[in-house]
């Protein structure tokens, strides 16, 4: 079965194709993020409009990229939530409707599901139980794969999600959106142990993230050490404020790390997974790769570009369904609230900058 995936779930319209196996045949991103830039977050309205405009042209190109004729797909997926409504909206409704007009079965995707599924995606044999760290800028937490389809989540953030924690931050400082990839360049020439941030404490030591207050402690210690937030984005920070952005990310990545330590040791799975966009993260990557080894576990750290928000991982999640027979297209909605393992998902303000 030739299977479409199609994902606008937030500011990227994303299609892909895979083979008969599963294989991924093409995959491609349209980012608005320079649409967004000048705002320092994502617009909900400027997105669900660039979706409208993109989504044709990009399932024109995956397929074209593939080698394929759009006679040739047997199967879509398309992400019906978590995400902005109206974004998901432009995506469900156009793949119902080519769905109806072709008359191929359609199945719904959860897009956290995906985030968890790319871990699979170039490593098919990655064993069960696993652990998924998933990290980006709208959500963070940990998920228990028991098997495949199988999610419960262990970990979430109280608050903001990494990735919103990092751009919320560099917005403070005045660097370029998005934050997270300009603090990851800049972190190594600081000292990381320059500023203090306290550890989260959590009920009973329980994994569970929160980054909100390490917001306001850097609004604190720019206070304090004289720190002023830079006239320009392209200004070059200067060398207190570069060992505060250290400081910073590593206090994030410590907390990650010690979650999913945790984790570790209560869950006791065999694979850990490292996904979402925070995943480029060239710290985390390091920390969470030396604890798979300490633990002697199984790591997949998808590439960047199944790590961020793609519709390869989508039509993977769906493909079983699919293979199952399932057709969701009568009843399919968007769901902006979509619960994953029958957990509420994490809804964060980032979406309203
Ligand atoms: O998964 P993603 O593309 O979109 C969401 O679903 O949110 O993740 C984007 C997030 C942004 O918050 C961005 O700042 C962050 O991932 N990010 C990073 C790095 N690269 C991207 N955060 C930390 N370090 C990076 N190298
Ligand atoms: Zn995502």
């Amino acid at each position: 079965m030739i299977v479409l995936g199609i994902e606008t779930s937030c500011d990227e319209t994303a299609a892909a194709v895979l083979d008969g196996g599963g294989r991924v045949l093409s995959s491609l991103v349209s980012s608005q993020v320079k649409l967004h830039a000048p705002y320092g977050g994502v617009v909900p309205e400027i997105a669900a409009r660039h979706h409208l405009e993109a989504l044709p042209w990009v399932v024109e190109n995956a397929v074209k990229q593939a080698g394929l004729t759009m006679q040739q797909v047997d199967g879509l997926a398309v992400t019906c939530g978590p995400g902005l409504v109206g974004s998901l909206l432009v995506g469900v409704a156009w793949t119902r409707a080519y769905a109806w007009a072709r008359g191929l079965p359609l199945v719904g995707v959860n897009h956290l599901e995906g985030h968890v599924v790319s871990g699979w995606i170039d490593t098919p044999l990655l064993p069960f139980p696993a652990l998924a760290l998933i990290v980006s800028g709208g959500h963070t937490a940990l998920w228990r794969v028991p098997q495949p389809e199988q999610y419960v989540q262990v970990a979430r953030t109280r608050d903001d999600a990494a990735g919103e924690a990092f751009d919320k931050v560099a917005k403070m400082l005045g660097l370029p959106y998005p934050g997270g990839p300009v603090i990851d360049r800049l972190a190594p020439n600081g000292n990381p142990q320059a500023f203090p941030f306290g550890e989260i404490k959590t009920k009973n030591g329980a994994p569970g993230f929160s980054f909100s207050g390490y917001k306001t402690a850097v609004r604190q210690h720019m206070e304090k050490a004289g720190i002023a937030r830079l006239q320009s984005p392209e200004e070059t920070p200067p060398p207190v404020m570069i060992d505060l952005i250290a400081s910073f990310r590593y206090a994030v990545v410590r907390e990650l790390c010690r979650s999913t330590r945790h984790a570790i040791d209560t869950e006791r799975p065999r694979s850990l997974v490292l996904a979402g966009g925070v995943a480029a993260n060239q710290l985390l990557r390091l920390e969470i790769a030396k604890l798979a080894a300490e633990r002697g576990l199984a790591l997949s750290i998808p590439p960047f570009k199944y790590c961020t928000d793609n519709a390869a991982m989508i039509a993977t999640a769906g493909r079983p369904a699919l293979l199952r027979g399932e057709n969701h297209l009568a009843q399919l909605d968007a769901n902006a609230g979509l619960t994953l393992g029958g957990v509420e998902a994490q809804r964060t303000s980032r979406r309203h900058l």
